[in-house]
C-alpha cells in the first residue's frame, strides 16, 4: 500500500481527460495535476523545446513525494518519454504504447487512423509502435494543429460551425482511407468525440490516449505494490503556470464536474532551464 500521490501533467487542459479517467479507474488515488497553461500548445514546437518544457514540468512534480507520473500528453510522450524515463527513477507511463495496444486489438481491417499534434506526427512514435505491435497494420496519420487552441478555448460543441468545419477538413483523408479505428493521439481530442464520430461514422472505433494510459497506470501500480487502499476517496490538487481563473472555467468542461479545490498558480521557470 502506498498513499503517495501520482503526478499527472500536460501542456494545458488536455490531460484533464486522463484525470477524469483516473477518477473512474483509480478513485482511491491522490493526484497532483500540472497544466502548463502559460506555454500551451507544445505541439507546434521543436523536440528540443518540448523536452526542455517537459523536464521543467517533471521537476515541478518531483517537488512532491510522488510514487509515479502519468504523462497525459501525446506530444511529450512521443518526443520525450524515453529521455525522461532514463533521467528519472520514478515509474512513468506515457500515452502511446497503451493507446496503440488497444487500437491494434480493435482494428479488423488493419487500417488505423491517427490524429495528433504536428510534433507527435513528426516523431513517428505512434506509427512505429503500431507496426511493432502488428506489422500488418497500415497507419494513416494526420497532424491537426488547429484543434488544441480551439479546444482550449472551449470550442467543442456540436453545432459550432468553426470546430465542425476544421474537424471535417482534417478527417476527410482518413475517412477516404477507410480506416475502421481512429486513435485520438492528443489528450485534448476526447472533448471532440461527438464531432469526430459524426464525421467518421458509427462504424469507426475511436481510441483515446488518456483513457488507455489510466488502465496502464493501474496495472503498473498493482504490479509494483504501489496502490492506495481501495476503501478511500482520493484527492486531486491542480497547478497551472498561468491565470487560474481561465483554467477553472474551462477545466469544468474537461472534467464534466466542478473543481472541488481551487487551482494554484506556480512559476514554472523556477524549475530549471
Ligand atoms: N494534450 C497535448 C497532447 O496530447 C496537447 C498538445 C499541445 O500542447 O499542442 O499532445
Amino acid at each position: 500500500m502506498d498513499m503517495r500521490p501520482i503526478g499527472v501533467f500536460d501542456s494545458g487542459l488536455g490531460g484533464l481527460t486522463a484525470v477524469s479517467s483516473l477518477w473512474r479507474i483509480l478513485p482511491e488515488e491522490n493526484l497532483i495535476y500540472f497544466g502548463d497553461t502559460a506555454r500551451v500548445p507544445y505541439g507546434g514546437r521543436s523536440r528540443e523545446t518540448i523536452l526542455k518544457y517537459a523536464r521543467q514540468d517533471v521537476r515541478f512534480l518531483q517537488s512532491f513525494d510522488l510514487k509515479a507520473i502519468l504523462i497525459a500528453c501525446g506530444t511529450v510522450t512521443t518526443t520525450s518519454l524515453t529521455t525522461l524515463q532514463a533521467e528519472n527513477d520514478l515509474p512513468m507511463v506515457g500515452v502511446v504504447e497503451p493507446t496503440c495496444r488497444r487500437a491494434a486489438l480493435v482494428t479488423k481491417n488493419k487500417r488505423v487512423g491517427m490524429i495528433a499534434t504536428a510534433a507527435s506526427v513528426r516523431s513517428g512514435a505512434y506509427e512505429a509502435t503500431l507496426r511493432r505491435l502488428d506489422p500488418e497494420v497500415t497507419v494513416f496519420c494526420r497532424a491537426c494543429p488547429l484543434l488544441v487552441p480551439l479546444v482550449e478555448n472551449g470550442r467543442i460543441h456540436p453545432g459550432d460551425v468553426v470546430i465542425e468545419t476544421v474537424v471535417a477538413e482534417y478527417l476527410e483523408p482518413l475517412r477516404q482511407a477507410g480506416v475502421d479505428t481512429l486513435i485520438l493521439g492528443c489528450t485534448h481530442y476526447p472533448l471532440l468525440t461527438e464531432i469526430i464520430s459524426q464525421v467518421m461514422g458509427p462504424e469507426v472505433t475511436l481510441v483515446s490516449a488518456g483513457e488507455e494510459s489510466a488502465f496502464e497506470l493501474k496495472r503498473l501500480l498493482k504490479e509494483r505494490g504501489l496502490r492506495a487502499p481501495e476503501d478511500r476517496q482520493g484527492e486531486t490538487e491542480f497547478y497551472v503556470s498561468d491565470r487560474v481563473e481561465d483554467f477553472e472555467q474551462t477545466a469544468t468542461l474537461f472534467l464534466r464536474q466542478d473543481l472541488h479545490h481551487a487551482a494554484r498558480r506556480i512559476d514554472i521557470d523556477q524549475y530549471g532551464t
